[in-house]
Order: structure tokens, then sequence, then C-alpha cells
């Protein structure tokens, strides 16, 4: 548990900007941010951060939220771990006690294994640098192959102790459950039931994701054994395809420099990155993922690969540059010198030759392709023909019709083929790539809009899990319910009309209140209980939010205060007539007074995102970040100094209209019930069939008025108030 005075710190310090740039590159637009969607693949950015909000959101997938809720969906984490995680980046204390072994079952499994690999990842370095074993074997290695104690430090380098079982023996002494260190791979049991540890007398490369955390371990054999690498398996921390070893201490850098290279080893990572060169990643032997190109995209477009010296290897890598080319990346190719990788070069050469080599080495990856497919090839038609082919279907990838039109006209050259053969091959083959994405797409729409019937679009996947009552979700009144709950997080602090208080002063009445109002007087109610307890806890906070505004009004008054000086500085000193003046003057209060109205408006759409926007109850914090981030909303909130007025309007026809659309939900189910009461009525019933006929003529004609009065009201909101209190007073 986080004490709440910590929480709240939390939530004040985690900037949205600065969460959101340690896994998208953001650039710059007018008041907010733009960067490719990191919970999509996509090729033009759509994902946009609002940095007086707080708050980010991507027009195309939907997806975004708060700090909080950011961190959720990114890591896939729980609330209270994407709290710590927000501490741990701004460096805000968190008192974390010795877990009990109650507290650690309590955990989730998760959360578990992420603690078990970090302790692991110091257990093993402890060895390293501590143990005598560690330092004549593993230490000693490490210095042979040129490791220095700062890179050693920087990637956590360890050692696992050759024994049986040492370091499994020490987690379970630790009271982490042989349940979570078998979950995390670091564990094993033989068939005689004897729990062993998988890495023994190995040097240990612990990969760390983007956030800081330890998802898996890499070690490397000392002894000759058959495998030189072995690596944590798949589990739930860990998914092979979407991590590339190095990613989090070269992020800054892949951003600083715009640029990464890419590498196939552990070892090249670190030897690049002790001469100078930071922005590398590895994909750890295996060819690269769809995955792993889109979390490099999240930080530059700039791919350079670094090939090693040997054939089969520039070959196999080969077949991943059309979907590096797919992602709209800018991809180049370093090949080394025969018989050498990143590692054995960077030891061979100063750091400035090495910076040169790689500069002066560096190759267009369409040019490189055709130069290593044609040695091959040189006097085969046949082979020849299939380089051409493979060629077209790499520049094919390429979305960007001039960058392909490039590469033709210089491919024609290189590959000596005619370039109208050339484009019009490559202009077919592009064209099955857009209908195979578009049908792709569209299945996955399908999908999307299938699965949109049973969970809510903006929730986390975690609380997508929590079983959702079935019955609720098929209750016709779910969406109507959930259309007006989703206008009271909008908008239920914003004042719509005045009334008259008790002593004939004016009072404000504002949306939540005017709904509560409604819903008492034709004794209606939520029936969802997420939805029930959402309007109570609106209806809590008001109160508050009335405090606080009346603070900020003050806040304002200073402001205003200060602009009117200034104001009236500015006319006197414009030498004007009288008239003149008086007209200057009556604008200045006009423009002053619609500032004010504005700062309120703002004040009170803000107030409900930044109270619930990171609440720490999963329906409120749910809801309210999917009904703040829907499409519409926010776009017209990016529209800025639209007319206060027609934004007031706009709102509260809205809100009437979201609540006369549930009343006349409920109307239509009342309505069928009686009329199939009607029909399975025994005839013989004459006084009760009358009855129901009057009931239900009442009901069509309520029906028929209110239908009349939701098209008023929206065609002239401003009118609804005195209808509305007539109304009410019937
Ligand atoms: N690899 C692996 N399992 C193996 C072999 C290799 O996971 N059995 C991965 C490792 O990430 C390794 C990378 O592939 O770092 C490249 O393999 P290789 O070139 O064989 O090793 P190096 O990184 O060059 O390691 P070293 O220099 O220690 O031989
Ligand atoms: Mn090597």
């Amino acid at each position: 548990m986080i004490d709440p005075a910590t929480v709240q710190k939390i939530k004040d310090t985690a900037d949205i900007v600065d969460v959101v740039s340690d896994y998208v590159h953001l650039v710059r637009r007018g008041a907010n941010y733009m960067g490719l969607c990191p919970f999509h693949n996509e090729r033009t950015p759509s994902f946009s951060v609002n940095k007086s909000r707080n708050f980010c959101y991507c027009f195309s997938c939907h997806k975004g939220g708060s700090p909080i809720n950011f961190i959720m969906e990114k890591e896939g984490v729980s609330y209270h771990e994407a709290l710590l995680h927000l501490a741990k980046k701004y460096g805000i204390e968190v008192k974390e006690r010795e877990l009990t072994n109650e507290e650690i079952e309590q955990q989730t499994r998760r959360e578990g294994m992420l603690v078990a690999n970090e302790w692991a990842k110091n257990y093993f370095t402890s060895n390293l640098l501590q143990k005598e074993e560690g330092q004549n074997v593993g230490l000693s290695y490490l210095y042979g192959r040129h490791v220095t104690q700062e890179a050693i430090k920087a990637f956590a380098l360890g050692y696992a102790i050759d024994r049986f079982s040492d370091y499994t023996d020490e987690a379970i002494k630790k009271g982490f459950s042989l349940d979570i260190l078998k979950a995390t791979g670091l564990t094993g049991t033989s068939q005689n039931g004897r729990n062993y540890d998988r890495f023994r007398g190995r040097i240990i490369f612990p990969v760390i994701n983007t956030a800081g955390k330890v998802v898996a371990f890499g070690g490397r054999d000392l002894k000759g054994d058959s495998a030189k690498y072995i690596n944590s398996p798949e589990s739930e921390v860990y998914s092979k395809s979407r991590e590339l070893y190095g990613i989090f201490q070269a992020k800054g850098d892949i951003v600083k420099e715009n640029k990464v290279y890419l590498v196939e080893g552990y070892l090249d990572v670190i030897g690049m990155w002790q001469s100078g060169i930071r922005n590398v990643v590895a994909s750890s032997g295996t060819a690269l993922t769809d995955g792993q190109i889109s979390l490099i995209h999240r930080f530059t477009d700039n791919v350079t690969l670094i090939y090693d010296g040997d054939s089969a290897g520039i070959k196999a890598s080969l077949r991943g540059i059309d979907m590096l080319l797919a992602h709209n990346l800018n991809v180049k190719a370093v090949p080394l010198p025969e018989g050498d990788d990143p590692d054995s070069l960077a030891a061979k050469l100063t750091p400035q030759q090495l910076k040169d080599y790689l500069k002066e080495n560096e190759v267009d990856i369409i040019r490189f392709k055709i130069n290593v497919l044609l040695d091959d090839a040189r006097n085969d038609p046949q082979k020849r023909w299939l380089v051409v082919r493979s060629i077209v279907e790499s520049i094919a990838n390429i979305s960007d019709k001039i960058k392909r039109d490039i590469y033709i006209q210089e491919c024609s050259a290189l590959l000596d083929v005619k370039e109208s053969s050339l484009s019009s091959e490559v202009a077919k083959a592009r064209w099955k790539i857009v209908e195979q994405e578009k049908t792709k797409r569209r299945s996955e729409e399908l999908q999307k809009d299938f699965s949109k019937e049973n969970v809510n679009p903006g929730e986390t996947i975690s609380s997508q899990l929590r079983q959702i009552d079935e019955k609720t979700l098929s209750s016709p009144l779910y969406p109507l319910e959930r259309e007006l709950i989703d206008n009271c997080l909008k908008y239920g602090f914003v004042d719509i009309f005045e009334s008259e208080g008790s002593e004939s002063e004016t009072v404000q009445v504002s949306v939540i209140e005017y709904i509560a109002e409604e819903l008492e007087i034709d004794n209606i109610s939520f029936t969802v209980p997420d939805h029930i307890k959402i309007f109570n806890e609106l209806l809590q906070l008001l109160p508050q939010f009335r405090r606080d505004l009346k603070e900020n009004d003050n806040v304002i008054a200073g402001l205003i205060e200060q602009k009117r000086k200034e104001g009236y500085e500015t006319i006197g000193a414009l030498n004007l007539s009288v008239n003149e003046i008086k007209r200057e003057e009556n604008s200045l209060e006009d423009r002053l007074s619609s500032f004010a109205e504005n700062e309120r408006e703002r004040f009170a759409k803000n107030y409900i995102l930044d109270k619930f926007g990171s609440h720490e109850d999963d329906v409120i914090r749910n809801n309210t970040n999917r009904a703040l981030v829907e499409k519409h909303q926010l776009s017209s909130l990016f529209k800025k100094n639209k007319s206060q007025e027609n934004s007031k309007e706009k709102i509260v026809s809205l809100v009437i209209s979201s609540l006369n659309i549930l009343k006349n939900g409920i109307i239509d189910i009342q309505l069928k019930m009686l009329m199939e009461e009607l029909k399975n009525l025994d005839h013989s019933n004459e006084d009760k069939e009358r009855e129901l006929h009057s009931r239900i003529s009442e009901i069509i004609s309520m029906r028929s008025r209110m239908a009349k009065d939701i098209g008023d009201r929206i065609l002239c909101p401003t009118n609804l108030k005195t209808n509305n209190r007539n109304a009410a007073n019937k």
C-alpha cells in the first residue's frame, strides 16, 4: 500500500509529455505534441499529447488517458504498479517494506515475476563482483574480452554460480515463491522433482525493457558447453518478439542521434557502447519482428543494420528489410570486414576510427541488397530474374511514391533493367500489398467492432478481463445510460442554468445537478452498478468542486484586474476621442468577461479529468478516461477559441438529448412490457384490458410529446430551462 499523500504527489508530479516521451518521439504542434502511437502500428502520427490537460490520446486507435492510464496500458501493469513506476521515474520515495509471505502472495503474478527478476539481476551482479567464483571465472572472462567496469555497471552484467541450485535456493530463502521463480524461467524442475537453476556458470545479460524492468536474461557459456547462449523462455513478462536488447540503455541516445544501429549480439551492443556509440540495440540473433520494429520506430525513423562479415548472416537478415521498409523507416546497412562482428571491430579500432568506419561504409539498404544478391547471380539469368523480383518486392513495400520512384530510377541502372518495366512491376506489387493491407485492416476492424459489443474500448486489458455481468451488457438501457454518464463525466460540473434560490438570489445549476433533479422527478435511476457508482461519486465531488472553483475565481479575478489595468493603460496611450475611448473600453470589458467565462468553463471541464482520470477505483478511472478520450470530444477541444456561448449551447443540447433518449428508452421498455401483457391477457378480464389500454395510450402520447421535446431542444436548447421547470412543476 502507498499512503494517499504519496499517491497525490505522484499524480501531481507525473507530466504526460514527460511520461509519454519515454516511449514516443514527440514533436511539438502548437500547444500540443504529436507522435507515432505506441499502441498500434502506424506510419503517420496520430498520437496527441495535451500538456495542459495532462492527457494523451490516439485519434486512430482511441487509446490514451492520464499518465497513470498510459503506463497501465503501455506496460500492461496494475494501477499500483503504474504508481510505483512513476514514483521511480520521478524519484519520489515510496516506503516499501520487506515483503511478508502473505504480501508476496497477494501481489499479482506479473508484478511478482518482475520483482523476482529485479532481485535476480542484483544477485547475479553481486556474484560477479563480490564472490570469489564470480571474480575468478566471470569477471576475468569479461576483462579478457575488454569489457569495462563501466559497461558491467551500465548493462548490469552478472554471473550465475556453477552449482545445481545456487540461485534458486537463495531466492527461496529470500521469500520468493517457487511458483514465481519457475514462471520467470530462472528455475526448472527435473524429472525426479529437484529444482535447478536455468543458468549455471554463465555470464548473465539482463534484458531490460524500455521502462527499466528486467523481463528476461541471457547467459553466455564459459565452459565450452554445447549452447553458447541460453535465454529466458517466453513468459508473462517476456515476449521475445517485442523486446530488443539494450533498448533501455540506448533509447535516450537513439532519440538524440535520431538513429539506431541494429546489431546481432549482446556483446556487440556492449562493444559499440564502450566505443561511444550508444544508440545501439540487438535483435539477439533472431530475425527482426514487427513488434521489434515498432519499438524502434517509437524513437526514430532511421535504422542502420550492421552485418557481421560472413555472408550467411547477411542473407538471413536481408529478409527483415522489407518489413523495415514497410514501416516507412529509412534503412541503411554497414557491412563489416570478413570475420569481424561489431564487438571484435570495436575492440580493434579506436572510438574515432569506429565512428569513421561506420560513417564511410554506410550504404542504402536496397543498393546493399542488390550488391549482395548480384554477387551470387552474375551470369545466371534465372538467378538474376529472382534478384529483380526480390528488389521489386522491397521497393513496393515503401509507401512513399516519390521514394519508390527514386529507387526505381537508381535500381534500373544497377540491375540493368529498363526503368519502365521496373516501374510497372513495382506498381503491380504495390497494388497487391495495398490490397492485402486493406483486407487485413477490414478484418481487424470487423474484429474490433465485434469485440466492442462485449467490452469497453477505452479500458485497459486487465480490466477488460474482468468479468462483466452479461445481463448488464445485454440490457437495452446500457448504451443509453452510458451515453448519459459519459456526458456527466465530460461536462458534469459545467453550469448550464441559473435558478432562483430560496432568498431570490440566483443559483447556478450544473449539469450533474440538473440530471439528478430530472431523474428524481421522473423517479428514474441508473440501473448499471458502474453507472450508479460514477454518478454518486460525481455528486459527492460537487461541493469540493464549488469550493475549488471559488478559489479559482479569485485567481481569475486577479488576472482580470491586471489585464484590465494593462488594457486601460493601452487605451489611454492611444490618443483617442472620447467616443472612441468609450468604444474601446466597452470592447475591453466584453473581452474580459468572456475571458472569465471561458476560464471558469475550462476549469469545470478539466476538474473531473483531474480528479477521476487517475482515480484508484478501476471503474471510475477507466470510464473517465474512456469518456474523455472520445474522438469527437477531444478534437473539438483542440479547436480553440470557439465562442463560449456556442460551446455551452452544445453542451446543453447534448446533455438534454442524452437524458431524454434514456427516458425514451425506459418508456419503450415499459411499452413493450405492457404490450406483451396485453397479448397474453385472458380476454374475459375486461377491466384489466381497459387499464392496460389506457396506460399504453398514455405512454404513447408521452413518448410523442417527448420526441417533440427532444427535437425542439436540440434545435433551440436555450429555451429549455423554462420548458423544463414548468414540466417539473406540473
Ligand atoms: N544467440 C542466442 N543463442 C545462441 C546463439 C546466439 O540467443 N545459441 C544470440 C545471442 O543474443 C548472441 C547473438 O545471438 O549475442 C549473436 O550470436 P553470436 O554471433 O554467435 O554471438 P556473439 O554475440 O558474437 O557472442 P560472442 O562474441 O560471445 O561469441
Ligand atoms: Mn562476438
